[in-house]
């Protein structure tokens, strides 16, 4: 069994993104730590509690940290409802949450596991308080798939930046400068033919017509509003899923490379911006690039893996096999 970790904002795409994990017959999910973003931890919480139990699953679940490190938090009720969960008004869930906080859970439990997959669906605060109170665990992470940033593209929140980023650009930071093997999923991955087409939803709903089938479009009603009304996309896009789907089944990723990445947390306009030194320049020999790299290059040659392309035939039809 591949053991799993999530981070998570749960809202209505991380649902559909845990149901995956959780429907995937050869991964046991060790633990879900919720984290502050798109929602508050106490709904984020509820939420992915609500998700396990449309599986019949009871994963601990560890609350976690309500706000970034520095910044105000900002949630994204105008896009997910203000439930997180498309107003589904859904009963709450069975389950509590454990008494142990999420920071120190995600510590014991990857000490506990060397080798463990963390998938991080939200913010990077808890994670990143992780690796400043336990630096030991990088090495003990065996991949840590990472839905967040935008490689060398527009951001969704701002014209620069991602929303897991823009919310706590400092821990973001934190981590792709861990040495954490950071493989990263950005939200332009989920865009264009990726999006679940009115056609695919519908296939999901009147030809799969499972439970899981339904709530995993249900939750979206939200999301599938905003998108038609704030962007004009009559689709849904499903970035942590496409994240997960990648961390399921890393052959869904169809082009990646190695590269040092580190967030920009300085910037007015550019705030929470994933830098991609995407043609190595910053190892030029008279290092004009300055010191602001060579805390990356101390560590050796480019770590993090950055996702260019998917397959999204697979993508979608890894989807609806984990819902059927
Ligand atoms: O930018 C998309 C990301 O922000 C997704 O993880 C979504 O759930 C929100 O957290
Ligand atoms: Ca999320």
């Amino acid at each position: 069994m591949r053991k799993m970790i999530i981070d998570t904002d749960t809202a209505s795409d991380d649902a559909v993104a845990i149901v995956m994990a959780l429907q995937t017959p050869d991964i046991e999910v060790i633990g879900i730590t919720v984290v502050a973003g798109n929602m508050p931890v106490k709904q984020a919480s509820i939420n992915a509690r609500y998700s396990a139990q449309m599986c019949g699953k009871t994963p601990p679940v560890y609350d976690g940290i309500d706000t970034p490190f520095i910044r105000d938090p900002h949630r994204a009720y105008f896009f997910h409802g203000s439930d997180g969960m498309g107003e589904m008004k859904y009963p709450d869930p069975v389950q509590q949450p454990e008494a142990e906080h999420a920071v120190p859970a995600l510590i014991r439990l990857i000490r506990a596991n060397p080798g463990v997959e963390l998938v991080t669906l939200g913010p990077l605060t808890n994670v990143a308080a992780a690796l400043l109170q336990a630096p030991d665990i990088v090495p003990l992470v065996s991949r840590c798939v990472m839905m967040g940033g935008a490689a060398c593209t527009v951001g969704n929140i701002t014209p620069a930046a991602e929303f897991n980023i823009w919310c706590d650009p400092e821990a973001a930071r934190i981590v792709f400068r861990s040495g954490l093997p950071v493989e990263m999923v950005g939200w332009e991955l989920c865009r264009g033919e990726a999006n679940l087409s009115d056609a695919d939803m519908r296939y999901m709903k009147e030809q799969i017509n499972t439970p899981l089938a339904h709530f995993s479009i249900d939750c979206n009603a939200s999301a599938i509003r905003a998108n038609r009304t704030w962007l004009g996309d009559p689709a849904l896009p499903l970035p942590d899923p496409v994240a997960m789907a990648i961390a399921i089944d890393p052959t869904i990723c169809t082009q990646s490379s190695l590269h040092y990445v580190d967030v920009e947390c300085e910037g007015i306009f550019t705030r929470g911006m994933t830098v991609v030194d995407q043609l190595d320049v910053t190892h030029n020999p008279d290092d004009l690039a300055g010191s602001m790299w060579a805390v990356h290059r101390a560590k050796g040659k480019p770590w993090v893996r950055v996702c260019w392309a998917i397959d999204i035939p697979r993508w979608k039809s890894l989807l609806y096999k984990t819902v059927a």
